[in-house]
């Protein structure tokens, strides 16, 4: 990085984000470094238990009824990890919904093999039913994600100014120049653009935190072994880097590429929404069982001051009734304003020049 710098000027944060996370050999996520939970640096909606795709899973299969119960309904993971999440909707699937599992096909898109290799163990008993690749295919049904967008570079733009990553001596420090008004997000409107080249019929759901008003980048949030670290500068490459998912620009774009919003709401109120649409049938049984683990991971998840508002779900839908029900995630959403009208007042009063 070092060696850039010196021999280019300053570069964008996106630049140094891409580097630090992603660089073959010393990026956090690449060389397989990054440890999500309890003994690692951080934790997610999936690493908290079982329950966050058991409700997921409840609500593909609902999805796949939408859809008329097609034969070869694909669920595409992005961002998989270590393959804990596909695990636990396989799981579920396979044991209480035998119909939908026969339908199903699940494709993890993985660019690095240090992580497919980990996904491969974990998911060693569903050989057959899981496929890899390293880029998206035409599919019908749903793609999913979660806290992907906000792993995603993004360039630090405020009030008109830039801030790059530069050197005095051997230490990277922040220099400003007049911002050029390209867009401060370009690969998740480059990820929106490939997924709505790639479905066919059905939704997206991806589940982030992030904001729809103009704080989205207040701060940059540098997570190692649990403990918020002061800059971005330090431990690089063995520190997690995320800024909050500006929501509002995501859905322009996705509204630009012909998807429609099914919804844009927390999380507390779209698994509040799954629980409530299954909780009086079998399924509801099989999420909270009798135990208390359930039920703590169900607190975690929905709590407004844990994760239930931190966390937010869009949702989008391409090719699919618009008169159709609204999902059960959405049957209780607090809608969250993410109109175009508001979002372009916001920008001219604070990032444009
Ligand atoms: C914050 S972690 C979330 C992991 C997991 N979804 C969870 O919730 O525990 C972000 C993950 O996104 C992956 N990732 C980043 N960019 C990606 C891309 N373009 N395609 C697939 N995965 C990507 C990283 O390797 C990392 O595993």
């Amino acid at each position: 990085m070092r060696q850039t710098i010196r021999a280019q000027g300053p570069q964008s944060f996106a630049w140094f984000m891409q580097q630090a996370l992603y660089h073959p050999e010393h990026g956090y996520y690449s060389s397989g470094r990054c440890q999500i939970g309890r003994k690692g640096d951080y934790f997610t909606n999936v690493s908290i238990g079982p329950l966050f795709g058991q409700l997921l899973a409840a609500q593909f299969s609902e999805i796949w009824v939408c859809l008329g119960k097609i034969n070869d309904f694909v669920l595409v993971e992005q961002g998989a990890h270590d393959g804990q999440f596909a695990r636990d909707v396989l799981d579920f699937v396979k044991e209480n919904l035998p119909d939908f599992f026969a339908a199903l096909r699940y494709r993890i898109i993985e660019p690095f093999p240090t992580l497919e290799r980990r996904q491969r163990q974990a998911l060693e008993s569903f050989r057959g039913k899981v496929e890899w690749g390293e880029s998206l295919q035409p599919f019908t049904g749903v793609h999913f994600s979660n806290e992907l967008l906000d792993a995603m570079p993004v360039r630090l733009i405020h009030r008109g100014m830039e801030k790059l990553v530069a050197l005095d001596k051997d230490k990277f420090v922040f220099v400003e120049r007049l911002y050029d008004e390209e867009s401060h997000n370009q690969p998740a409107l480059d990820w929106i653009d490939e997924i709505a080249a790639n479905l066919q019929r059905g939704y997206i759901v991806a589940i982030d935190y992030g904001r729809t008003d103009k704080d989205f980048q207040r701060s940059i949030q540098v997570r190692a072994r649990h403990r918020n670290l002061q800059s971005p500068f330090d431990s690089i490459g063995e520190a997690d880097i995320t800024m909050s998912v500006d929501w509002k620009s995501i859905v322009q774009h996705a509204q630009a590429n012909g998807l429609r919003v099914a919804g844009l709401t927390d999380q507390h109120h779209f698994l509040t929404g799954i629980l409530s649409q299954f909780e009086s049938g079998d399924l509801g049984q099989s999420f909270l069982t009798d135990s208390r683990k359930a039920k703590r991971e169900l607190q975690t998840l929905l709590h407004p001051e844990m994760l239930g508002r931190a966390f937010q779900v869009l949702t989008l839908a391409k090719n699919v009734d618009v008169n159709a029900p609204p999902l059960a995630g959405f049957k209780f959403a607090r809608q969250l304003d993410y109109s175009v009208a508001s979002y372009e007042r916001m920008k001219r009063g604070t990032s444009s020049t």
